[in-house]
């Protein structure tokens, strides 16, 4: 039997029953706070069996200085907090709050009988370009810092480890900087004891890609890297081998085209040989430069073609995971159509023929402007409700020319707010963040609510202030899934 919380209220379940993975969602732990973690890399702990994901612990109005937190899972879904893995210490030459403690990853080595954690080192203005180390003989820590080295005297900055399941070679993935002289990924073996790397299997030449992860499959090796936008997702790539060595083959986009990796960026991927089935998962990050302790993430089945020799990130909006069988089973909802919603204010219904029926809902703007979805079926528990939008704000760098791929200079809009009432509730107005899609491209951004049990419910969409304007983005459908148990 395991319990966990929604909203802070305690549930039983009766059996254990996987949560599912609702990508996007403000993922909550067992007691209820945010699971912040965030550039992490997911370890199974072969003694227990039990997922340790270790990442970036941030604060709100504080981008650095967390370190290391870690969580642990049976199925992950459900995330206990573990604490703090590995934490800053004032005054320390590389692991004080002031310094960059990035993008960490842990590995057992055999040689040792330690837990090993390694990471992006380096001093606030990406200076040292080092990889730290840190040992523990416990998985969940606390980690002993050992040493911050510069990889065969390269520079590395985002750091990836990857371990091949057929050997148990593990291997350090990194890219040397944004210098000219640097804009590679390096493929680099440990060596035996995992304590240095020791040779150079590969460089992804000049490409300038950076967050890279490797999955494998019985007969590739999938490298998957993100482009260069800071905080901004972008279209997210994979080159494919045979070996690890190469050839590598040309890199290729690896979800719909301007959905920008459904709003995420590449960093850890995760191989679930199970008994049915071998799923490979995409462990993104949906960054909020705005607010980047709030940050998600954004966790999607990988599909693989051997044959096409292809990989493409596949969007659920509400997935069940089974990590004993193996199996991905996408959950069904009932679809509430923009066409049949009624508009107030100066909200309205405009033609668009990339959305269902031919409509779009647009000007949901502040208390007045709003969209109300009617006789919607509900449950009486919470269930989740995937908004399908359209936000067309082109996600502007501010004055930094180039940067957006639409247009120069554009206004710094990461996302829009809308608020979200429930059959009039005023007291209870969830927010929902909806991210910078590009004209025509339709992504959906999902909210937990409780609807009444019945087919009475109305659920209205307002606009709120984003920091820029109170708008709330273009609304084509409501999809509403049904609760867990
Ligand atoms: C970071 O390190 C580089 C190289 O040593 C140095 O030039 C730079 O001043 C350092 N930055 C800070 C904030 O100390
Ligand atoms: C270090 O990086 C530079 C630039 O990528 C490369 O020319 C050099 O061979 C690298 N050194 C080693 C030991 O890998
Ligand atoms: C919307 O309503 C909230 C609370 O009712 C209020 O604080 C806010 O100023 C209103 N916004 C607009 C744009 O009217
Ligand atoms: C849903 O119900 C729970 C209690 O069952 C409550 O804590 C939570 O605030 C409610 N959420 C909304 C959006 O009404
Ligand atoms: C449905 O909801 C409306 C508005 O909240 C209310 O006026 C009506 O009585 C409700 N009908 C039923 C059958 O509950």
């Amino acid at each position: 039997m395991i319990g966990f919380r929604i909203f802070g209220l305690v549930v039983l379940a009766v059996s254990v029953h996987a949560k599912w993975i609702v990508p996007g969602a403000r993922w909550r732990d067992t007691d209820g706070g945010l699971v912040n973690a965030h550039a992490g890399g997911v370890t199974l702990d072969q003694a227990t069996g039990r997922f340790f994901w270790f990442g970036e612990y941030k604060v709100e109005g504080q981008e650095e200085g967390g370190g290391i937190s870690v969580y642990s899972s049976d199925d992950l879904a459900t995330w206990k907090n573990e604490g703090i893995a590995l934490a800053p210490i004032e005054g320390h030459p590389f692991i004080a709050p002031e310094h960059i403690i990035q993008r960490p990853k842990v590995v057992y080595s055999k040689n040792t009988n330690k837990y090993h954690m390694w990471w992006h080192a380096d001093n606030s203005t990406y200076g040292w370009l080092l990889q730290g180390f840190a040992q523990s003989e416990n998985i969940a820590g606390p980690y002993k810092f050992i040493d911050a080295t510069a990889p065969l005297g390269n520079w590395s900055q985002d750091f990836g480890l990857f371990t091949d399941y057929k050997d148990g070679q593990a291997y350090g993935l990194y890219s040397n900087g944004d210098r000219k002289e640097g804009r590679d990924v390096y493929l680099t073996s440990y060596n035996d004891d995992i304590t240095g790397l020791d040779k150079v299997i590969h460089r992804f030449d000049k490409y300038d890609l950076e967050a890279p992860t490797i999955i494998q499959t019985e007969t590739s090796y999938f490298a998957l890297m993100s482009h260069k936008t800071g905080y901004r997702p972008n279209n997210v790539v994979a080159f494919r081998a045979n070996s690890l060595k190469g050839p590598w083959s040309q890199p290729f986009i690896v979800s719909p085209l301007n959905t920008r990796t459904f709003n995420s960026q590449s960093g850890f991927s995760l191989r679930i040989k199970g008994t049915k089935k071998t799923s490979y998962l995409y462990l993104g990050d949906s960054w909020d430069s705005n607010s980047l302790w709030e940050s998600r993430y954004i966790w999607l089945p990988l599909e693989i073609d051997e044959e096409k020799k292809s990989l493409r990130v596949v969007w659920h909006d509400v997935y069940d995971l089974d990590v004993k069988t193996g199996e991905v089973k996408p959950i069904k909802g009932q679809a509430y159509y923009g066409k049949d919603a009624t508009v107030n204010g100066d909200a309205f219904k405009q033609e668009a023929n990339f959305g269902s029926h031919g409509v779009i809902l647009t000007g949901i703007t502040g208390n007045d402007s709003t969209v109300t979805f009617s006789n919607i079926k509900g449950a009486g528990k919470p269930q989740w409700v995937s908004f399908y939008y359209q936000n067309t704000d082109d996600m502007g760098f501010g004055d930094q020319p180039g940067g957006s791929p639409d247009r120069f200079g554009g206004k710094w809009q990461l996302r829009r707010i809308s608020s979200v009432t429930v059959n009039g509730n005023k007291e209870n107005v969830e927010t929902l963040y909806q991210r910078d899609t590009h004209k025509g491209i339709i992504l959906s951004a999902p909210l937990l609510l409780n609807l009444t049990k019945g087919f009475n419910n109305t659920i209205t969409v307002g606009g709120l202030w984003n920091g820029w304007e109170t708008k709330g983005a273009d609304l084509d459908r409501l999809v509403v899934y049904p609760p867990e148990e």
